[in-house]
């Protein structure tokens, strides 16, 4: 079928903390291939699989060293073969990671690289000599704090780097570094590979001026406008998908921080031949103080209101224009219910409300592992984080700078730290929650033995089973897909409700996102006075599609985050 990305569910896998088949303590491809009936169980259409190639695992996988060869802790290449084969036979299709901004300083490519000017990839990265005073060539800082050049005496120059100093940026302005981007992509695409998650791919053209931001007191490097959405960006989505992309039936969802929903039809209007999908970060950074030196660990309260807003931008602006990925947690970020819900006494019913509102949305739902079983977030010590980012914004802003108090970073770490994403998949109730018969890499959530795959499959009240219904509805509703969007009740601090509609049907899509019971006479009153012939009779019985409480009718108030979609 064609645009078949349109009415799929994603599935996302992050190898290393998924399933380990060999007793090492580390996730692995032969353990993916355990789980497929489990994923076909749950209904999803696609898997999207964190970097497996490999890797020295300075940033666990997103710094790659050889693009043809899959890292020796997940398996071989033929075990990804048999990955692409086993997946296909049910139906499932699988997409990979394109991580080409940076490789590894690892990579055979800059190993060369590092050595002289006038070597065969001497411009494969992006190389500048130092300012007057040997002093950087500007004020750009890493995405992992610092500067975002490495001084390297060999070329007597710095490189850049927007993560680690192990992340070195390709040259996408060198023809032969785009080239080899093609090639690698034909490579696992002629292997059975159905698409890609293109990594910060916002980030690969940079501003040739190379800038300096303009100063701030009390600051040395920034990080902002001059790090994405650079001048030849599109020109070179463009340009790939003429090499690679069209000649696949492929789905493609390009990572794209900074991007606003303008940015976002530049990318995914289908008309300009680029890319499916992007990821935005803006619903993602609400509850962060907007440029702050403490970056992401500057938190602001959670706004429902504001949530809506950024959703709903989305939702109006992509309509016809594009399409949008749809998602609230992955690898890089924590758990949704213990962020902005509740994560204990309410935790499957705000799991389910989370996903009600998600799953309502135009566009394609992700779900990333565990969030199908509610897991939640865990809270460890501050030397037990594996995360580079987190390990140099304590080096950076706690110890080096002390911008940030040692207790308000733990609290943000335990709110907000990628980590959060990354303890290992909660399998069942046994030792390391089933995930390992060894020792896992990272520490288990401590909640393993009540919060597992096991408990979810056993409890048809599960948040396992409201996602699969929530998929099979994506399925099975062409409403679902292709439906306006309607916000309503914009201003409710604590109800989240739109209305999907087509020429022949409207659905209201609704979650009460608090502990409270919410009297139900507004929900019910912003409906009657949309255009929906509904006339305000609470008691008709409408059809409910899904429901996470027992309900029949709109009389009833709203109990502690319940959510519901129903056919008017
Ligand atoms: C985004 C990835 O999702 C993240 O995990 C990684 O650290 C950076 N890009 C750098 O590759």
């Amino acid at each position: 079928m064609k645009d078949w990305w349109k009415n799929s569910v994603v599935y996302q896998i992050y190898p290393r903390s998924f399933k380990d088949s060999n007793g090492d303590g580390f996730g692995d491809l032969p353990g993916v291939m355990e789980k497929l009936d489990y994923l076909k169980e749950l209904g999803i259409d696609v898997i999207w699989l964190s970097p497996v190639f490999d890797s020295p695992q300075d940033d666990n996988g997103y710094d790659i060293s050889d693009y043809r060869k899959i890292y020796e802790r997940f398996g071989t290449n033929e075990d990804m073969e048999q990955l692409f084969a086993e997946a296909h036979q049910r139906g499932i299709k699988v997409v990979l990671d394109l991580v080409v901004n940076h490789t590894s300083d690892e990579h055979a490519w800059f190993v060369e690289s590092r050595k002289s000017k006038d070597g065969e990839y001497s411009d494969y990265y992006i190389w500048k000599d130092a300012k007057p005073d040997g002093s950087e060539p500007n004020n750009w800082g890493s995405s992992f704090c610092g500067s975002a050049w490495e001084y390297c005496p060999e070329r007597d120059q710095y490189y850049l780097h927007f993560y680690s100093r192990k992340q070195p940026d390709l040259n996408w302005e060198n023809d032969k570094v785009r080239k080899e981007i093609y090639d690698l992509m034909r490579f696992w695409m002629d292997k059975g590979a159905d698409g890609w998650r293109m990594d910060v791919i916002a980030s690969i053209s940079k501003d040739q001026g190379y800038p300096d931001y303009p100063e701030e007191p009390g600051r040395k490097y920034y990080t902002g406008k001059y790090h994405s959405n650079g001048p030849r960006l599109h020109e070179f989505i463009q340009e790939m998908n003429q090499e690679v992309l069209s000649r696949y039936d492929c789905m493609t969802v390009g990572e794209a921080p900074g991007s606003t929903p303008e940015v976002a039809q530049l990318f995914t209007d289908p008309a300009r031949k680029e890319l499916n999908m992007i990821f935005t970060f803006e619903h993602m950074n609400i509850d962060r103080i907007p440029g702050s030196v403490n970056r992401k660990w500057a938190l602001k309260p959670f706004s429902l209101v504001e949530l809506k807003r950024v959703m709903t931008d989305w939702q109006m602006k992509l309509s016809g224009r594009g399409w949008n990925a749809l998602y609230f947690e992955n690898h890089d970020q924590p758990r949704v219910i213990s962020r902005w819900g509740n994560d204990t006494v309410y935790r499957k019913e705000c799991a389910k409300a989370f996903a009600t509102v998600l799953h309502g949305m135009q566009g394609t739902p992700y779900v990333y592992q565990g969030e199908e079983i509610g897991m939640t977030n865990a809270h460890f010590e501050l030397d037990e984080y594996e995360d580079i980012e987190v390990r140099n914004a304590y080096q950076e802003l706690v110890v080096k700078t002390g911008s940030i108090s040692e207790e308000d970073f733990r609290a943000a770490v335990w709110y907000k730290s990628r980590d959060n994403g990354r303890t290992p998949m909660q399998w069942d109730d046994s030792e390391h929650g089933g995930f390992t018969t060894g020792t896992p890499w990272f520490k288990m959530n401590d909640r393993y033995k009540e919060i597992n795959v096991k408990e979810a499959l056993a409890d048809p009240d599960s948040c396992f089973y409201y996602y699969k219904k929530l998929i099979q509805l994506r399925h099975e509703e062409p409403l679902l897909t292709e439906g306006n969007y309607h916000l309503i009740l914009a201003e409710d601090e604590k109800i989240f409700a739109y209305l999907r509609s087509t020429e022949t049907e409207t659905w209201l899509v609704a979650a009460n996102l608090s502990e409270e019971v919410i009297p139900i006479d507004a929900l019910v009153n912003a409906v009657a006075e949309t255009e929906t012939g509904f006339d305000g009779n609470a008691d008709c019985r409408w059809e409910f599609m899904i429901s996470n409480y027992e309900r029949q009718n709109l009389k009833q108030a709203l109990r502690p985050y319940e959510a519901f979609m129903v056919r008017i």
